[in-house]
């Protein structure tokens, strides 16, 4: 018996982090996920994501068997909500969480959201769909809360406890239940949204204006590059403004900023709406992975290099800094635009594995030590592994004259050696 026990469903990126906190201040906390292996990593006290700091306590159970969870009174759902091929919000594993959880609650249960939706799936495609495979009703025997995840990983200052989080009730009473449950965790303080609805907006609105912006400074890179002008010089002197923005051009991929704007997208479209400025940002930051493949093949011609003789490394693959995350990446893109063009080109991460990363996308991967000789070098994400460690080194890997990329200005021109030549977007 594990009376008012947690059930977390799905224990990624989110899930977990949100398992191990709510573990210290909750008596019991169930981990379900459907993916045995990943149970099992975790029952052997690993993380595939390296977000396990500490021994697991022994109040936290993973388990991909669901009768374990019938027990728990609070099921949170942190499974993923990607698009499809399309780009259309893709639902499937939402509401086979949600099929599973209709499967093992009981009356007075609270079913907590906490993936990324487009306003109204709580309420209209969890509730009813709970409501049916479940036979109880929902707001009656059963209540709905949403809370949506501010999780960065592979940041350690806006963790879970430290960042304010938004919390949304069905009504006042279901309100106070899901502050119980998070209040002991998050230290920052929680906010209590007016509706589910607003809390699920809220989070779709935190991601689509970060897309915006950035599509805003690559549109500007793209105009200053035309013009010779390098946007970060630009940027730092506007920065200067008390009321400047900062915000830098870059490849934009992962789970969220490339992915929840089609939620709301859709929403609107289905409402006879159609978002111009959402669907514009999205086009721009999809089309710069082409964009600087394209650049660095000009920069090759231009300096005399046939690209299909040249010799090209290419650092970075995963979508961010710091992170092994290669959802979304848009490096492995640029990768397969060079090989397309017939250069020879050499991939690289300090943070991913070789067998995965070839059996995921095809591309072999190079080690450091045999990064060397190269017509050009772009650095695609800036890991401290390129910025800190081998600041120097990256530039002897390259020709004394060839052609030094840095996608996101995280070097300084000072750096090349001989006649290298630098360019930055
Ligand atoms: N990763 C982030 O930084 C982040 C931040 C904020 C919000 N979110 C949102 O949180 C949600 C989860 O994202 P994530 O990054 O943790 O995903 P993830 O892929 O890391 O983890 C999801 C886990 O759910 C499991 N799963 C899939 N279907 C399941 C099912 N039916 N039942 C049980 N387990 C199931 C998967 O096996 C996986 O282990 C998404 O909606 C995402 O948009 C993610």
């Amino acid at each position: 018996m594990q009376e008012n026990a947690i059930a977390i469903i799905g224990v990624g990126y989110v899930g977990l982090p949100l398992a191990l906190s709510l573990a210290k201040f909750h008596p019991k906390v169930l981990g379900y996920d459907i993916d045995n292996e990943r149970v099992s990593e975790l029952n052997s006290g690993f993380d595939r994501n390296n977000n396990l700091k500490n021994v697991i306590p022994s109040n936290l159970e993973f388990t991909v068997d669901l009768a374990r969870i019938e027990r728990a009174t609070t099921y949170i759902i942190t499974v993923p909500t990607p698009i499809d091929e399309k780009r259309l919000p893709d639902l499937n594993p939402l509401k086979h969480a949600c099929s599973d959880v209709a499967q093992v609650i009981s009356r007075g249960d609270l079913i907590i959201v906490e993936s990324t939706v487009y306003p109204g799936v709580t309420e209209d495609v969890c509730g009813p769909l709970i409501q049916e495979k479940s036979g109880l009703k929902q707001g009656k025997d059963f209540f709905l809360g949403y809370s949506p995840e501010r999780i960065n990983p592979g940041d350690d200052k806006n963790t879970l406890e430290a960042v304010v989080k938004v919390i949304a009730a069905q009504d006042d009473k279901i309100m106070d239940r899901v502050k119980k449950i998070y209040e002991p965790v998050v230290k920052a303080g929680l906010f209590a949204a007016s509706s589910i609805q607003t809390a699920e907006a809220s989070k779709i609105v935190e991601n689509i204006q970060r897309d915006l912006n950035v599509a805003l400074m690559n549109e500007l890179a793209i105009i200053f590059d035309k013009m010779n002008i390098r946007t970060a010089d630009v940027l730092e002197a506007a920065g200067t403004k008390w009321n400047f923005q900062k915000f830098t051009p870059g490849l934009v991929g992962g789970h969220c900023i490339g992915v929840d704007p089609y939620y709301l997208i859709s929403k609107a479209e289905a409402l006879g709406y159609y978002p111009e400025l959402i669907r514009a940002a999205r086009r721009l930051n999809n089309s710069l992975a082409d964009y600087v493949s394209q650049k660095t093949i000009d920069l090759l011609a231009i300096s005399g290099v046939s690209v299909v003789d040249s010799r090209i490394g290419v650092l970075g693959m995963t979508f961010k800094e710091n992170v092994s995350d290669l959802r979304n990446s848009q490096s492995p893109v640029i990768v397969n635009e060079l090989k397309k063009y017939g250069g020879k080109v050499f991939a690289h991460d300090p943070y991913i594995s070789e067998s995965s990363f070839l059996e995921s996308h095809g591309i072999d991967l190079t080690s450091w030590h045999d990064l060397r000789d190269l017509d050009a070098v772009l650095v695609i994400v800036p890991h401290d592994f390129y910025t800190r460690e081998n600041r120097e080194a990256i530039f002897e890997a390259i020709k004394m004259d060839g052609i030094f990329i840095d996608v996101k200005s995280a070097f300084e021109r000072t750096l090349l050696l001989g006649e290298q030549k630098y360019w930055s977007l």
